[in-house]
């Protein structure tokens, strides 16, 4: 049997540990935060993601599944060791690798016997042969270890589902043996692998998630023309969708992609080219139309509005997607700064990013534990994040609970034919406006 350790329990790491342990193998996490550590042993996530909860305590009472800060003693006896640590984004969008070096120097440090160190996280296409020569300069043993690039594909929220049934298991490495090692511990899920060498599959992890990034980007540029043109990007996305090779995913206008992925990615793959002296244009295209498509709403707001100091404005959504806690570069940040910064009074409210919410805006936000008590006597209210329960709210309540219910939905959230009727001035992202809230005033004058 295999004994595999991973280093960090973030996203990639902890789900990673999970769901390797679910498949049968004997799996060590490791983190250097004691209270992170704590929790896992209490069979608790410190990240909120669907099953996650439920995996680690059955892996845990299974005898799989262990969790420690001792990392030294789980990494000298593994044959396997995923890093899975975050690779953030440096001020000039570089990658910082500054977590994943402190791992494999570790690790080199520690291990005493033969193992594979596979670099789940994202790094830069070369990362792989550098963290293999750094590693072996800084052995302490005489044990062969080799690096290979096993690039994760996760998304959050459902990130479980993602990796048990993965759409495709890339494995980069330069030898028959590493291959072997990883095909052994890929065999259970029973996915398609791919083998490759360690830099194409480096660079299939950026491709993927800048052309992702790229498609949404294209979408709102689309989307923003359509508004210009009297066309409807739903309809027109719905007719481009007929065509398989386009296909009906990441076609959802809005204010922008968020999150630890698309932003982080596609800057350190711009970075990356222009240092080997080659401009990508097209992913260049893709971060300039997110920057600002972030402010989208606010500008259509401010035909409305020449100023929102003094104004109550309600906020519904603040995650960068529906289904995580998870805050890093979601659009509503911006917006509520800009918003803070000119004099708005925010009421917000979030299924469940509220308390990570607080962290960055402790007191400056009333933060409201229902969609009615957000639109309470506010002048207009901007949608963010389109939570189910966002999209599934009754309507008539922007008009029953508002001062003036001036709409601004990033998320494209409602069927414009259900707001038809509601009295309510509706502006959303690629779509015609409705605008009857004047229009009724006039009618009651
Ligand atoms: C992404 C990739 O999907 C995943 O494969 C990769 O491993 C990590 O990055 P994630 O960041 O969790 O996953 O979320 P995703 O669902 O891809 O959404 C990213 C952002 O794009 C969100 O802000 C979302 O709102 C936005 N988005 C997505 C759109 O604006 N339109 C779309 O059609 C799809």
């Amino acid at each position: 049997m295999l004994h595999i350790t991973v280093a960090g329990t973030g996203y990639v790491g902890l789900v990673t540990g999970v769901c390797l342990a679910e498949v049968g193998h004997q799996v060590t996490c490791v983190d250097n935060n004691q209270e992170k550590i704590n929790l896992l042993r209490e069979g608790i996530s410190p990240i909120y993601e669907p099953d996650l909860d439920e995996l680690i305590v059955k892996n845990v009472e299974k005898g799989n599944l262990s969790f420690t800060t001792d990392s030294k003693n789980a990494y000298a006896h593994s044959d396997v060791i995923f890093i899975g640590v975050g690779t953030p984004e440096n001020e000039d969008g570089s990658a910082n690798l500054n977590f994943v070096y402190t791992v494999a120097k570790e690790i080199a440090e520690s291990v005493e016997q033969d193992c594979l160190v596979v670099v789940k996280s994202t790094v830069p296409i070369g990362t792989n042969d550098k963290v293999e020569a750094y590693m072996k300069d800084h052995l302490k043993q005489n044990v062969k270890i080799e690096v290979a690039s096993n690039p994760e594909f996760l998304a959050q929220g459902t990130a479980v589902r993602d990796t048990l049934h993965a759409s495709r298991i890339v494995i980069g490495t330069e030898s028959e043996t590493a291959k072997q090692i990883l095909m052994d511990v890929y065999e259970p899920f029973k996915q398609p692998i791919l083998h490759m060498n360690r830099r194409s599959a480096e660079m299939v992890k950026y491709a993927s998630n800048d052309f992702l990034a790229l498609k949404i980007s294209f979408v709102n540029d689309i989307a923003n023309l359509c508004e210009r043109v009297g066309a409807n990007i739903e309809e027109v996305t719905n007719g481009m969708s007929y065509d398989e090779r386009i296909g009906n995913r990441f076609l959802n206008p809005g204010i922008g992609y968020g999150g630890s992925c698309f932003p982080k990615d596609t800057k350190a793959l711009h970075w990356l080219s222009e240092e080997q002296g080659y401009i990508l244009r097209t992913v260049k295209a893709a971060i300039d139309v997110n920057e600002k498509q972030k402010y989208t709403l606010i500008k259509k707001a401010r035909n409305d509005f020449p100023t929102f100091k003094g104004l109550k404005v309600a906020v519904l959504g603040l995650t960068f997607k529906p289904g995580t806690d998870d805050l890093r570069e979601a659009p509503s940040i911006p917006n509520v700064r800009m918003l803070l910064n000119e004099g708005a009074e925010i009421q917000a409210y979030d299924p469940v990013g509220v308390e990570n919410y607080k962290k960055l805006f402790p007191d400056q936000i009333t933060y409201k534990s229902s969609i009615e008590d957000a639109l309470e006597d506010a002048d207009l209210c901007f949608v963010f994040t389109e939570w189910q329960e966002i999209k599934e709210m009754d309507l008539t309540l922007f008009k029953k609970k508002m001062k003036t219910p001036f709409i601004y939905d990033g998320r494209n959230c409602f069927d414009l034919n259900e707001v038809k009727g509601k009295g309510m001035n509706y502006y959303s992202v690629g779509r015609p406006s409705i605008m009857e809230y004047y229009v009724m005033d006039e009618v009651h004058a």
